[in-house]
Formats: structure tokens, sequence, C-alpha cells
């Protein structure tokens, strides 16, 4: 049925082409022009549709917009050439896999309808799952990965999470995060792997070769995106010119070759495990933005790294370079970006590309770099033959398969930081447990931001297993478990054979609303750790966290320290560990500060908590 609408379409695109006379049609009988044949070179394909193209139809591809500012009518107009739902874009209708494949798939139709029928791509932030569906898997956050440092299984996240996109057609994925960062208080310090560069580009590259595993569909079916170029993890506290952010879309400090030691490897790292997309930064170095670089982005990206894929813009931050649009917008694109994010109005960014291009500020021959760049990932993704949501997968969204994979991927990332007396792991058949905070019963809270929402949302905002259900279904039929968001028990959890476990957590944040100053839990999850650290006689404290917290004065209180990070959809995993049925294997992936004036990395300030790669294996 789709196959059938897609010659049928494909015929008529190659019709209306012969039709406009701009076809250089040799023979009556070569209705399938050479860059609809897969069978040709990428660069013969590329080529053949780029002296097709008009500049409006070429702008158009270098155009990305956020789906609830566009209509499929407007790609068919702008010649779009991607779409995008940012954190928290499902579909207005429902938020379903069907739902999903529809919305973008009504795009594609207008995409495809176009005179040259050039697909759209369609991308969205996977960076823990696809996590902006309901009903997908969601996966530990990076950092959590990052603790476990096994390629293997990142490899295979990779993989789970590009089944899952491609079933809904989203086949470009704003991920992996492949920041560095060196300030636990940012608010993305979850999204990185780790604080060492090699750390870093090991995961990246793990993550890059099984989201692009060629066995999915088509060849490099879904798309990764490495982000953010360049030294997003490296901003100095207080720099920030964003709402009331302070280290994220800063100043990054350090000279050159603090840049190219610290977070220049994982781009190479990327680009040998066969990134085809890049996302610019947000952040300036030098006083300068990232975006208006036009010595990292170009020289350095696609001259010396030899990057020959395409550059794309983040979210609106072309804008941020200068307040005259206009000059922003000819800055960016002369210093190398490729694909604009523009993200709400295509036609202001389309009339103003095109005004400098007709006044030379822009030169064609750029314009042209930049379309063939796009183009041949696009060529490259199979997206001519195979444009529409690969439905056949649907049945693997949210399935045991994923969950079990991600269920492993949470018992792994786990560090354990204090064990007295070999508390755990915990017998199961103990008879009395008593189990406190909020984090240990919110699916919101152990997923973090970019969960359903932007920022994420505490509360059942997705299909999971909480911790709380993770243990509950652990321990023996016999052992009485008694929970309390708030630690107030009816039973006595200073008995001899009681245990107590304090599950608190932050609650979720994305970007810089998560830049924290105090890097403290919330007030209501400290009150239950003094009222547990009062009545227990055995504490154990699992932090669910999306980085290291400031608990330096409350460490001696508890009997074992656990770090779950943010564990996503399968809390089971906690409990996995928590009972010995997997083993503890978890080391930090960074340094955990005793104090806030460690911060940042490198400031010399006496030493750490527990230092980098600390973990205990009872
Ligand atoms: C973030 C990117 C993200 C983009 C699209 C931006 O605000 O910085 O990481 O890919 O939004 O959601
Ligand atoms: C979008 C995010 C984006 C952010 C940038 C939000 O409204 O949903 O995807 O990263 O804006 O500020």
């Amino acid at each position: 049925m789709r196959l059938r609408l897609f010659i049928v379409l494909t015929l008529i695109a190659a019709m209306l082409s012969a039709c406009g006379g701009t076809a250089p049609t040799t023979s009556p009988v070569a209705t399938v022009a050479p860059y609809r044949d897969p069978a040709a070179a990428i660069a013969v394909r590329v080529e053949d549709v780029l002296q097709r193209m008009t500049l409006a139809e070429k702008i158009g591809q270098m155009t990305l917009i956020e789906k609830n500012s566009l209509t499929p009518d407007q790609v068919r107009e702008l010649f779009i050439g991607g779409v995008l739902s940012g954190g928290g874009g499902y579909p207005s209708t429902e938020n379903s896999p069907a739902a999903w494949a529809e919305m973008v798939n009504s795009f594609q139709r207008a995409a495809l309808s176009t005179r040259l029928g050039i697909p759209i791509i369609y991308g969205a932030d996977g960076v823990h799952g696809h996590n902006n569906l309901y009903g997908a898997v969601i996966f530990p956050h990076n950092i959590g990965l990052g603790a476990a440092n096994d390629p293997v299984l990142v490899e295979q996240i990779g993989r789970a999470t590009a089944i899952e996109m491609a079933a809904t057609g989203v086949f470009w994925n704003y991920a992996p995060g492949v920041m560095v960062p060196q300030d636990v208080r940012w608010g993305r310090t979850y999204e990185g792997y780790a604080e060492r560069p090699d750390h870093v580009a090991t995961l990246a590259a793990a993550f890059l070769r099984g989201l692009q595993d060629p066995d999915i569909v088509a060849p490099n079916r879904v798309i990764g995106t490495p982000k953010h170029y360049l030294g997003d993890g490296g901003t100095a506290w207080g720099s920030s010119t964003t709402e009331n952010y302070q280290l994220d879309q800063g100043e990054t400090m350090g000279d050159e070759a603090i840049l190219r030691a610290v977070h220049l490897p994982p781009y190479r790292a990327a680009i040998a495990a066969g990134a085809q997309v890049i996302m610019a930064s947000y952040s300036s170095w030098n006083g300068q933005k990232m975006h208006a670089s036009s010595y990292w982005l170009t020289e350095v990206l696609k001259g010396e790294l030899g990057f020959t894929g395409f550059v794309v813009s983040d979210w609106a931050a072309i804008d941020q370079i200068d307040p005259d649009y206009e000059r922003a917008v000819i800055t960016a694109i002369n210093a190398g970006i490729d694909m604009n994010m523009v993200p709400y109005d295509p036609q202001r960014f389309i009339a103003i590309l095109t005004r400098a291009v007709e006044s030379g500020a822009v030169s064609e021959e750029r314009i042209n770099d930049a379309v063939r760049r796009i183009l041949a990932v696009k060529f490259a993704m199979g997206l001519f033959e195979q444009p529409f949501a690969q439905t056949e997968l649907l049945a693997q969204i949210g399935s045991a398969a994923h969950r079990e994979l991600a269920r492993t991927a949470v018992a792994a990332s786990l560090v354990l930081l204090k064990n007295e007396q070999d508390l755990l792991p915990l017998p199961k058949d103990i008879g009395h447990l008593y189990i406190g905070g909020q984090a240990a019963n919110d699916l919101g809270i152990q997923a973090g931001g970019w969960t359903i929402e932007w920022q994420g949302r505490a509360g059942a905002i997705f299909p999971g297993t909480t911790i709380l259900a993770g243990i509950q279904a652990a321990v023996s039929p016999q052992t009485v478990v008694e929970y309390n968001e708030h630690g107030r028990f009816t039973g006595d959890p200073g008995a001899a054979d009681a245990v107590c476990i304090a599950v608190v957590g932050e609650l979720p944040y994305a970007e810089g609303r998560g830049d924290s100053a105090s890097l403290s839990l919330p007030s209501g999850e400290q009150r239950v750790l003094r009222r547990m650290e009062a009545a227990c006689a055995r504490l154990v404290v699992v932090l669910v966290a999306g980085r290291p917290l400031i608990v330096t004065d409350d460490l001696p209180k508890w009997d074992a320290f656990v770090a779950a990070w943010l564990p996503g959809s399968e809390g089971a995993g906690v409990a996995d560990v928590l009972f010995g049925d997997r083993p503890f294997r978890g080391r930090l992936p960074v340094t955990w500060p005793r104090s806030l004036d460690q911060l940042p990395l490198g400031s010399g300030n006496g030493d750490p908590l527990f230092p980098y790669g600390f973990g205990l294996i009872p």
C-alpha cells in the first residue's frame, strides 16, 4: 500500500520534473532521473539533483523547523529539508507510536509531493531511548552508562533506540551527547558519559555504531548527532547570558590546547565511527559563539578532522550570534553551519538567507556545499528509497527485550560508594524493610529531564517500574515492606531485623534550568533523610540524581550509599543489585566533590570525597 503510493509519487515527481524542462533527459524512456537510482553512486546522485535545484529548493534543504510551527503544506511550499520534535514534541493528537508515525509520515508525504520529491529528515532527541514517546523504553541517562562503562552495552542501547525511533519515522537522533563535563553543577552533566575525553570517546563511538547499525533496515537507517561542538562541558560559572542560566550556553574556559585536549577527542572518535551530522554548541570561546566560528566549524571540523557530513545549528542558536538576525544568519552560514534549526519561523530565515545570497553576502558555492552535504547524508541513509516510518518495527517499541536491556544497564550503572559491615547486598528474606523518599516511587524522577517533556516531570508520566516496585518484587513473600514517601513509619525501623532504604532524588530538569549553585537535594528529601537517620538501625541511601550532590556531612550517618544516577523506566535493575541478583560493578565517571569550592574540576582545591573511577566491588 505504502510502497505503491511511493511508486506513484515517484513517477509523478519524475513527470513533473520532465515537464519543467529542467531535467536533461537524454532518452524519452528515461523516466527515472539518475538521482532516483539507488544503484548510482551517492556523489552522482547528489550532483544530479543539485543541478536541478532552484535557490529556493536549496535554501529549503538548509531549513529545519519544529513541527508545531509548520504544516505539511508549508513543507511542500517552502521545500523544507528537515522537521523536528523538540523536547516534549509528541503529536498533538495522542502520544502513541501510531500517532508519531502518522505525524512524521504526513510531513514526509508533503515533501515527496514537491517537484523533485526530496524527502525530509525528521529529528528528535533520543538521548536515553526514544524518550518523547509514551511507551518507549527509557534507558539510563548517559552518566549512568558512563559509570557502567561497557561499550557493548552502550552499542546495544544505541541499536534498541534506533529501532524504536525508526518505527515512528524519526531517522535522525540528536544524540549522543559527547560533552566532557568539567563542572557537575551544570544542568547537562547527566547528558555526558564522563569527565574524561577518552572515556566519552569510547562510549560515544559505541552508541553511534549501535544507532547507525546497517542491519536495522537500510544502511545507517537512524543517524546520530554528536553534540554540542565544541566545549559545551567546559563553561565558566556565571558566564551564561541565557535566562538565569549560569554554566549552560556560557563561555568555555581554557586556551586552544585545552579545547583540543579535553573537548575535541570525542568528535574524532565519533567521526571515525561514522558520525554524519554534528550539532554546534550554544557556548562561546574567546568571546565568540561557536555558531559563528569558521575556525572551529570549517577549518578544524571539516578541514583538519575531515568531517564530510553536515553541521546543524542548535535550537535558535543562530539568533544568539547577533541582535541583527540578518547578520547572524550570514555569519553562521559562512562559518560553516549547513542546516539551521530555526526553529519557529521558516519564512523569516528563508527570506533572509535568500537576500544574503542575492546580495553576495553568502556565496552560492557555500549554499551548494551545505546542500551537497545534507543530500549526501539523505542518500546514504536510504531516505529516498524508504522515506516512511518503518511500522514493521512498531511491535518492538517498549518490548520485553528492550526493557531487559535497560534493566541490565541500570544494574551495571549503580556505583557503591560506602558499605559498612558489608550491609549490601541485602538478603531477600529480610524481615522488615522500611523505604522512604519521593524518588523511591516516582517514574518521572527516576528518568530525569528529556523524558516525555523537555524538562521531564515528576509522576507516573510513562509506563515503567519504579525502584520501589522493583524492591517489592525482589524480596521474599515473608518480607514486610513499609513505604512512606516522607519516611514516617508505623513499624519500628530501629528493630534488629529491620533495614531502611532511603531513595532520594533531584527533581527533573534539563539544560541550564538545572544549573545548580548548591548541589543539594530538594528540602523534602532532606527531611526524609534526617528522619530516617534518626529512626533507622541500619540505613541504605540510594541517590537518584543526574550528578554528584554534596553529601559530605551526611555520609557518616549512612551505613551504605549507592549512586543510582537517572535509571529510567526499569527501576527493577536497582533491586537486582541491592539484593544480589547482579553484582555492583559501576565506577564513578565523574569526580565526587567534597565541597562546592572544589568545582570546577582542576580548580586544585583539595582531595574530593570520591575520586573518578571509585566504586566498591563487594
Ligand atoms: C538543545 C539540543 C537539542 C535541541 C532540540 C536544544 O535546546 O541544546 O541538545 O538537540 O534543543 O531539542
Ligand atoms: C524545546 C526543547 C529545546 C528548548 C530550547 C524547548 O521548548 O522543547 O527541545 O531544547 O526549548 O530552549
